[in-house]
């Protein structure tokens, strides 16, 4: 993270593991196009997943590919724990404690497949997203994919105040579809997530918008560089090492 003033703690581990069922919108949905992206391109080989949280994307991602090794990474030693008990084969999983914005987990001995994110790479500033670009480029094999799921920054403030509604929208219908009341969506609301109503951003949240996750990862040397799905101030993209 850039800002060393207020970095994740196990207290928002926890916090997220209760309430990203609810606000994560169209979680599974997102989660296939992810695995379906990487299916076309790394049917085996080494996968990496950055932030992999609880574990959810990583166990699809094992299931999916069954001749792949998934490198998943975090820097929650709760949220490792919780992707190893979930992922099932211990030997087709290699888990890390990283941070994110450090450069001492980017280099591997294999070229990577694939390269996978979800909802993590907005703690990264412009910067910390156009280094973390280059060095992925460099870590795929020539063919490998780099597909991300993030939080975005809207360029304006109606795109803000719709990003904001849809999200709310979103969670409320997820809270009623999950557990037939608006218990989830309250406790998202008592929480406060939804970043787009804060008139001042966490430092520990620093979203760029669509248009320059587009530039940078071309500017990084990759093609093919793609947007895939899009609401509630999500996005899905995916880029190509040439
Ligand atoms: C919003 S959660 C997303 C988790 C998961 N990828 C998902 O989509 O559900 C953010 C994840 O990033 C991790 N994280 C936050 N800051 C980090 C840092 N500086 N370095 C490594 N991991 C970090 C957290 O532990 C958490 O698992």
């Amino acid at each position: 993270m850039s800002d060393p003033t207020h970095t994740w703690s196990e207290a928002e581990s926890a916090l997220y593991r209760d309430l990203s069922r609810y606000a994560v919108p169209q979680r599974e949905r997102q989660i296939a196009i992810v695995v379906d992206r990487v299916a076309r391109c790394a049917a085996s080989g080494d996968v990496l997943e950055i932030c992999c949280g609880e574990g959810l994307l990583t166990a699809a991602l094992l299931d999916r590919l069954p001749d792949a090794r998934v490198h998943a990474y975090d820097g929650s030693d709760s949220m490792l724990a919780a992707t190893r008990a979930r992922a099932g084969d211990p030997d087709r999983l290699v888990t890390r404690r990283i941070d994110i914005a450090a450069a001492d987990w980017r280099a591997f001995e294999t070229p990577l497949r694939a390269v996978v994110s979800s909802l993590a790479v907005h703690h990264l500033d412009g910067a910390g997203k156009r280094a973390l670009f280059a060095d992925l480029h460099a870590a795929l094999a020539p063919g490998g994919v780099f597909a991300l799921a993030d939080v975005i920054r809207p360029e304006t403030a109606a795109g803000n105040a719709i990003a904001a509604e849809l999200w709310d929208e979103e969670t409320r219908r997820r809270s009623l579809e999950i557990d037939g009341d608006l218990g989830g969506f309250e406790a998202f609301r008592r929480a406060d997530w939804n970043h787009f109503r804060h008139a001042v951003l966490d430092p520990m949240d620093q979203p760029s918008t669509v248009a320059e996750h587009l530039d940078w990862l071309r500017d990084a040397g990759f093609v093919g560089v793609d947007l895939h799905w899009m609401t509630a101030g999500q996005m899905i993209l995916s880029a190509v090492r040439p």
